[in-house]
């Protein structure tokens, strides 16, 4: 049986590529692809997109670990899924797959994974899901293997920025608050050589970290 939080996003899936859209053109994907280029994935290897929502970027990821390598599309949201198995399929990728799972339980063995994403939702997970969603990414990525993370800068404009903290409120998740304060402190204790980028447009950063010998 789905949560109210599967539910939210179930309904929110309808409408979701649609709001991006008309949000960002194509900016979106140019933004996915920039993320996908500080993974450091290689041919052959295996990556996982966390809460990957309607599939926006498995694309990108599967084009850097090539046919011999595989791009895992999770999230525990059934109509999400539904939307990238369109999208994968229309585009005819074969080394997608997509599991319904939650990203703070994650159905694959130690020290398997080469890279894992998360975009536009890690800070739609609430505090003590995402402190296990991180150990979850250290228990399966192999030593050297990255964490990439995008979502929005605050914004500065005071509208912009109080839809910002709207859409986290929604989330059931103004938790997330404190970790924008120590978002830097958050991620080194979790991973060495963390980056925080701005991406082109401004609005959007990428933090990405590796894991170190012993998770
Ligand atoms: C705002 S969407 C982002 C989708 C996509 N990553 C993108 O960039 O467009 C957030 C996604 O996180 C998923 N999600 C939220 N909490 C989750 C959890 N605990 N486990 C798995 N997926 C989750 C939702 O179902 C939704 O698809």
């Amino acid at each position: 049986m789905s949560s109210l939080r599967q539910s939210y996003y179930n309904l929110f899936s309808k409408i979701y590529d649609r709001i991006i859209e008309l949000h960002s053109h194509d900016l979106q994907g140019r933004l996915r692809g920039a993320l996908a280029d500080r993974t450091g994935l290689k041919a052959g290897d295996v990556a996982i997109d966390l809460c990957t929502g309607t599939g926006s970027v498995p694309p990108f990821l599967a084009e850097k670990v090539g046919s011999d390598g595989l791009v895992i599309g999770l999230d525990f949201s059934s109509g999400m899924l539904q939307k990238a198995a369109k999208k994968i399929r229309d585009r005819d990728i074969k080394n997608i797959v997509l599991i319904q799972a939650e990203a703070q339980h994650l159905p694959f063995k130690d020290r398997t994974i080469s890279a894992v994403t998360c975009s536009h939702a890690f800070y739609e997970l609430k505090g003590e899901v995402r402190e296990k969603t991180i150990m979850e990414v250290k228990r399966v990525c192999r030593t050297g293997g990255r964490f990439c993370m995008m979502e929005h800068e605050v914004p500065r404009k005071k509208f912009i920025k109080f839809l910002f903290y709207i859409r986290m409120v929604v989330a059931g998740n103004l938790g997330s608050k404190s970790l924008l304060r120590q978002e830097a402190s958050f991620f080194k204790s979790h991973f060495s050589e963390v980056k925080k980028e701005i991406l082109p447009g401004g609005n959007t950063k990428v933090i990405s970290g590796v894991i170190r010998s012993g998770g």
